[in-house]
């Protein structure tokens, strides 16, 4: 029986399957997690993305085995960090894959509609009667979709373009093997596109990806849809595209939960508490997925969704 803790609130019956193997402690703050006083003998570590696996961290946690991340964006984790030390690091993917992609052709959809602002719009009482011109949005079917990132998320997302008969052409880092879909470079892709959608992961490169160069090439009423990570974005390039008349449609923010208030301001843009996966069965599977992560690494096995392979060879295993 190994001491694991899980940061944060977990749906379904994943802390008590964790319960039944091991010794459980959950926190819900950092300085809850900071003042455990067992913290050094945890062998396992279950967090949501909102947790900062650091050195800083991991140097209270000498015991440390496996990390499992609830989530499938692990740029809250130090992973060099976490496999120089032996550590696992494994993460929820496929599981939120479709849940994911809907968010986001929501958020497409919602923005090219003006549907936030429909709905405002007559809850406020401000409805007089049919008009011709009321809350005029732009078409989708068969218009131009640009995909940054063709990963699992990004190919859920152009199949759902497919549906509206749109071109889709996206940028990844190299070509992806069997999809009927364009690469091109991502100058093309900015200028080329009537929507935009995100799905990279958030690394050193794809850092402030959209900036203002960047965000000065889009098409004039071209939407960009974020429902990757907040910092892929230069939030105050973007704030200033928006004043320009820009559109977008925001599931994650840099500093979240903190929203700009010039975002806030405009009654065009749709804002999102990053909700991405959060339908009751995704998140199900998410915790269940993590939780089988951290008992498979705990007792042994190699994790299924294992991010740092190098360190299984190494791997110290349950003490
Ligand atoms: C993740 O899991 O990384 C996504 O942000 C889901 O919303």
């Amino acid at each position: 029986m190994a001491l694991v803790v899980i940061h944060g609130d977990l749906p379904g019956e994943a802390e008590a399957r964790l319960r039944q193997k091991h010794e459980v402690v959950v926190t819900k703050t950092e300085q809850e997690l900071h003042g455990l006083a067992k913290l050094a003998q945890a062998e396992g570590l279950l967090c949501l993305l909102t947790l900062r696996v650091n050195q800083q961290l991991l140097a209270r946690m000498p015991s440390l085995k496996v990390v499992a991340n609830f989530g499938v964006g692990f740029d809250n984790i130090d992973v060099p960090a976490c496999t120089s030390r032996k550590i696992a690091v494994a993460n929820t993917p496929d599981v939120l894959t479709e849940g994911t992609a809907d968010l986001a052709w929501a958020l497409l959809a919602a923005t090219a509609r003006r549907i936030p602002e429909g709905d405002r719009y007559v809850r406020s009482g401000q409805w007089k009667g049919y008009a011709s011109d009321l809350l005029l949005g732009v078409d989708m079917f068969g218009k131009t979709l640009g995909i940054v990132g063709l990963g699992r998320i990004g190919r859920a997302m152009a199949r759902r373009a497919e549906g509206f008969s749109m071109r889709i052409i996206y940028s990844h880092p190299r070509p992806v093997v069997g999809v009927p879909y364009t690469h091109v470079a991502f100058d093309t892709l900015l200028t080329e596109s009537d929507f935009v959608s995100l799905h990279c992961p958030l690394r050193p490169e794809t850092h402030h990806l959209l900036d203002a160069k960047a965000l000065a090439k889009l098409r004039p009423n071209a939407i960009v849809v974020n429902t990757a990570r907040g910092a892929v974005i230069d939030e105050k390039a973007l704030i200033e595209w928006v004043r320009r008349g820009g559109i977008a449609g925001l599931d994650v923010f840099e500093g979240e939960p903190n929203v700009p208030a010039e975002l806030v301001a405009e009654g065009r843009i749709v804002l999102l508490p990053h909700i991405g996966s959060a339908t009751a069965e995704t998140r199900r599977a998410m915790a269940i997925l993590a939780s089988q992560n951290l008992l498979d690494a705990l007792s042994g096995r190699r994790p299924a969704a294992l991010l740092n392979p190098d360190v299984w060879p190494a791997f110290v295993g349950p003490t």
